[in-house]
């Protein structure tokens, strides 16, 4: 695969996984005087985009916040545009960007979608599983907190003991490294019940800008910020100088 470097950024300093909140699509498309499908529309041109200007530059793993829980209980015919949208584009999309070495995962409870919608994003999961070391997260009727409570009756039903690692293994990112960068568009500073366990170290980032405007440039922005960040999961400045961390 083709490796781009951002400027004055090496490439051990770029974010193994991303997360993106994809907000503003509506806003963007409203002040453009057209409708919000619009805005969706175009907003899933940008996250293609994204995800391959992602790989390009050396990240593993990228997870986009499509639809929420939440967001299910919008006007059922921005719903309807949206699942038109992933039945016209979504599966091709997502093979070209995938072919590139990424296996596809969709995050959330699949059930809660229209039953033709379930079948078709687990039929691009199955096309896209033999690919390992980078992957596509698709969250879509996805809640933080729901998926916590999933992941802990899993275990409760396998009568596991509880752990960090055992409760991360169950999530649906389980096995997958977490986020070291979230990134939020569209001029909102929190993160709606997105990831709320895998970002306990994540950096934040959030943009002013609406999705669809959100360029090549501002994701090279984002983890060029990253980069110059002091991660120290707790530890003093010292504690991190030192070789081992001790
Ligand atoms: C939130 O912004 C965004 C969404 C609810 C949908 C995000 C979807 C895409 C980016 C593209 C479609 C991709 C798939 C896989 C369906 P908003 O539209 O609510 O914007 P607003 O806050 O300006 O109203």
């Amino acid at each position: 695969m083709k490796k781009n470097t951002i400027n004055g950024v090496e490439p051990t300093s770029v974010p193994k996984h991303i997360g993106i909140i994809m907000d503003g699509n509506g806003r963007w498309a409203k002040k453009r005087l057209m409708p919000r499908s619009f805005g969706h529309r175009k907003g899933m041109e940008r996250m293609i985009g994204l995800l391959e200007h992602a790989f390009d530059v050396g990240v593993d793993y990228v997870t986009v916040y499509a639809l929420s829980t939440e967001n299910l209980k919008r006007p059922q015919d921005e719903l309807d545009g949206l699942y038109a949208l992933i039945r016209k584009h979504f599966l091709e999309n997502m093979k070209k960007v995938c072919a590139r070495g990424a296996r596809l995962k969709i995050l959330g409870e699949i059930s809660l979608l229209p039953p033709d919608i379930g079948a078709l994003v687990k039929k691009a999961e199955e096309e896209t599983s033999a690919y390992t070391g980078k992957g596509i997260n698709v969250a879509l009727g996805y809640g933080s907190r729901a998926e916590i409570v999933r992941a802990a009756t899993e275990a409760m039903k396998r009568g596991e003991t509880l752990t960090e690692e055992s409760l991360s293994s169950l999530l649906d990112t389980g096995g997958q490294p977490d986020p070291d960068l979230i990134i939020r568009t569209g001029k909102e500073v929190r993160l709606s019940n997105f990831l709320l366990w895998q970002a306990a170290y994540a950096e934040l980032y959030f943009s002013d800008k609406m999705f669809p405007e959100f360029s090549d440039a501002d994701l090279d922005k984002a983890i060029e910020e990253f980069s110059r960040r002091t991660r120290r999961f707790g530890k003093t400045d010292e504690q991190c100088s030192t070789a081992d961390g001790e």
